[in-house]
């Protein structure tokens, strides 16, 4: 009956072995993917439609490249966030989208959004984990609340308050000294090593109420 049916539709020949009809599946499921995939894509762009976008470099590359590492770069993105107060979307190339959020606002939504409705990218996250372990910053769903929830008394504002104090004098302390840098012809320094010399500061101070000078 089978061999009947499928000789009627022309695949008389085909049914004779079995291989080039799993080839024929094969093909349809491999095909049924990429649409699927594309239509994800697509769905996705349209979703994100209601963000502002700046006009692309080239429809491959989207909006790569548009910000350089450099202090022209600074600008540009000082420039993009004061035309898009509120957010702005960009393209890593032809399909993967970014979105850029901007005002308080806006952010504020997104922190304040439950774990169930904000989750983590974990492809990004998994590259992490051999390093970090399943800690606060990468687990997620029920440990991660179990355990925000125990750390929340340590981060109360009440805490964190006189801990201000002690970043805003190792913050002084680390302009003083650019000051005296500058004051002294040096136009270039590398941030980097002063601020980590500062981040040490108020990590003794807050940590063990030590102060070692170390910035000095
Ligand atoms: C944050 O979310 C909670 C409920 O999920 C809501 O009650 C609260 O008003 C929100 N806070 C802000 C600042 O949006
Ligand atoms: C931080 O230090 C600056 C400069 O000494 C001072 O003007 C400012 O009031 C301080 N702020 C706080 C919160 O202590």
């Amino acid at each position: 009956m089978l061999q009947l049916s499928l000789s009627w539709l022309g695949l008389g020949p085909l049914a004779a072995s079995p291989w080039p009809l799993l080839l024929l599946l094969l093909a349809s499921w491999f095909l049924a993917r990429i649409l699927a995939w594309i239509y994800t894509i697509y769905d996705n762009s349209r979703r994100l439609r209601c963000f502002p976008q700046p006009p692309k470099r080239s429809w491959f590359w989207g909006h790569l490249g548009l910000v350089t590492p450099t202090e022209q770069g600074m600008r540009d993105v000082t420039q993009l966030v004061a035309t898009y107060p509120q957010g702005f979307r960009t393209w890593l190339g032809p399909i993967h989208p970014l979105v850029t959020l901007c005002h308080p606002d806006m952010v504020r939504a997104l922190t304040n959004a439950s774990a169930a409705v904000a989750p983590k990218d974990m492809v990004f996250y998994s590259f992490l984990k051999p390093w970090l372990g399943d800690g606060l910053l990468l687990s997620s769903g029920d440990k991660w609340s179990h355990h925000r929830r125990l750390l929340t008394p340590a981060f109360h504002f009440n805490i964190l308050k006189p801990y201000m104090k002690i970043f805003n004098d190792s913050v002084n302390i680390m302009h003083a000294k650019w000051k005296r840098l500058a004051s002294g012809g040096s136009t270039c320094l590398d941030m980097f090593e002063h601020i980590s010399l500062m981040t040490l500061d108020s990590l003794q101070k807050c940590v063990f109420s030590f102060d070692s000078n170390c910035q000095e």
